[in-house]
């Protein structure tokens, strides 16, 4: 039986087949590590590495047989940067909105994205293609308005070039 990254899709698509596979696959990740609890962070990074979030059965899995608190999961998945619980699309879209980028009509380019893409911050386009998240800062001042499309920071972004700038993602 075999779950690989490329098979993570979005909620809506994930049948039942699918979540049994990914169950299972979760179940034998949590026993080679024999149970143990202090195996947590590694359990949750592979449990989101195979599917590319950390949906709320998977932690009540995770915690059950690992024999952790709910609590202390959620603590661990809240303070961890890199956690999710929710599903991130092929390129996640991060707009700046700190101080420097929002005087540089930032708000603007997240608006018009929300528009374009029909999402907001948090959620994933229905195909997967993307997600959108605001951010405080990309570290990259007198280039506002910034955003960044996975590891690429687009500086000085208008909302007229989006679609050029989206379309070049494949
Ligand atoms: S405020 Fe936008 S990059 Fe820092």
């Amino acid at each position: 039986m075999e779950v690989t990254k490329s098979e993570a899709r979005p909620r809506e698509e994930v049948g039942v087949g699918y979540a049994e596979r990914v169950f299972r696959r979760i179940q034998e990740i949590i026993d080679d590590t024999g149970g143990q609890a202090g195996a947590l962070i590694r359990v949750l990074q592979q449990a989101q590495g195979l599917i590319g979030y950390l949906p709320v059965p998977v932690l009540k899995t995770i915690s059950r047989d690992l024999k952790v608190p709910i609590s202390e999961v959620y603590g661990i998945v809240s303070f961890y940067h890199f956690f999710t619980m929710v599903p991130k699309g092929k390129h996640v879209i991060q707009v700046c909105m700190g101080t420097s980028c929002y005087v540089k009509r930032g708000q603007r380019i997240l608006d018009a994205l929300k528009k374009d893409l029909g999402l907001e911050p948090e959620e994933i386009t229905p195909d997967g293609k993307f997600s959108l998240e605001t951010v405080r800062c990309l570290g990259c001042y007198g280039l506002s308005p910034v955003m960044a499309i996975g590891s690429d920071v687009h500086s000085k972004v208008k909302a007229s070039k989006l679609k050029d700038i989206l379309d070049s993602y494949q």
